[in-house]
């Protein structure tokens, strides 16, 4: 591994339009990422941060600059390979969940894995054991339009680590959750923070910072602090519920199904 980085950018840019109306939404980052580190990124609308996530991810295509996941360079990728290297090593979460509206929770956590040509058996296994993890054993059955936002996300996430995924990439994951849902996505992100996951989220919510170990702030494209935080995961935010020590406890539970 790219001394032991599971992300790393070198100038990396990406543009939209053209003359008057172009726009830098990333302007020649550089970036890395250790192994297990818990990043959170910040900044105003429109700064850059999901376009950010989408390249270090491979979901969008720099326009200069380069980017490494693991070992493998991937903006020179091929869109084949890029495809593989996404399914086996990332997972995303969205504020918007993006679940398959027809497919009921469990089929929604296990589609990757069967993508990925694992058998049915054991990627029905591996998705009711994440399904338990994230508290949602008993709604396994229930399309997401029988679940609340919280449930939703929470389904999301487990979908994130079917492949157990080198990095997890969330883009503004409680962006559409009240104060209680909230709460249960950040104590599963310190669950993965706590397992010694890679984790990148972008966020608005100040709270996010108890899970994370290091905080980027972004202005125009660029970042505009980088500060290691306490990394504390949840233990004194008062948050009421999953407090540092259950954390802790929990943590790698929801790694015990490894393929
Ligand atoms: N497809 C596109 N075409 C043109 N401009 C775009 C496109 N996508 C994003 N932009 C512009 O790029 C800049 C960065 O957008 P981006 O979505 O990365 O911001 P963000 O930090 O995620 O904002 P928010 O917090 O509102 O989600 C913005 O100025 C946006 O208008
Ligand atoms: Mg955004």
């Amino acid at each position: 591994m790219t001394g032991s980085m599971v992300l790393r950018t070198r100038g990396l840019t990406r543009q939209y339009g053209r003359d008057s109306g172009l726009v830098r939404a990333v302007d020649e980052i550089d970036l890395d990422v250790p192994a297990g580190q818990a990043l959170a990124i910040m900044g105003p609308s429109g700064c850059g941060k999901s376009t950010l996530l989408h390249l270090l991810g491979g979901l969008q295509r720099p326009t200069d600059g380069q980017v490494w996941l693991a070992d493998h360079r991937i903006d020179t990728m091929s869109e084949r390979a890029l495809a593989r290297l996404r399914r086996d090593s990332v997972g995303f979460v969205f504020q918007s969940f993006h679940l398959m509206d027809e497919l009921t929770a469990v089929e929604n956590v296990e589609l990757a894995a069967l993508l990925a040509g694992q058998s049915p058996r054991r990627a029905r296994k591996r998705a009711m054991y994440l399904l338990d993890r994230v508290g949602l054993a008993d709604r396994a059955r229930h399309l997401p339009a029988e679940l609340s936002g919280g449930q939703r996300q929470r389904v999301a996430i487990a979908r994130a680590l079917s492949n157990d995924p080198l990095v997890v990439l969330a883009d503004e994951p409680t962006g559409n959750l009240d104060s209680a849902a909230t709460v249960e996505v950040l104590r599963l992100f310190d669950e993965i923070r706590a397992a010694g996951q890679t984790l990148v989220v972008v966020t608005h919510d100040a709270r996010i910072a108890a899970v994370a170990d290091r905080m980027i702030s972004m202005r125009d494209g660029a970042f505009a602090d980088d500060s290691p935080l306490a990394g504390a995961g949840m233990a004194g935010t008062g948050s009421g519920r999953g407090s540092g020590t259950a954390a802790g406890a929990a943590a790698g539970t929801v790694y015990g199904g490894r393929r």
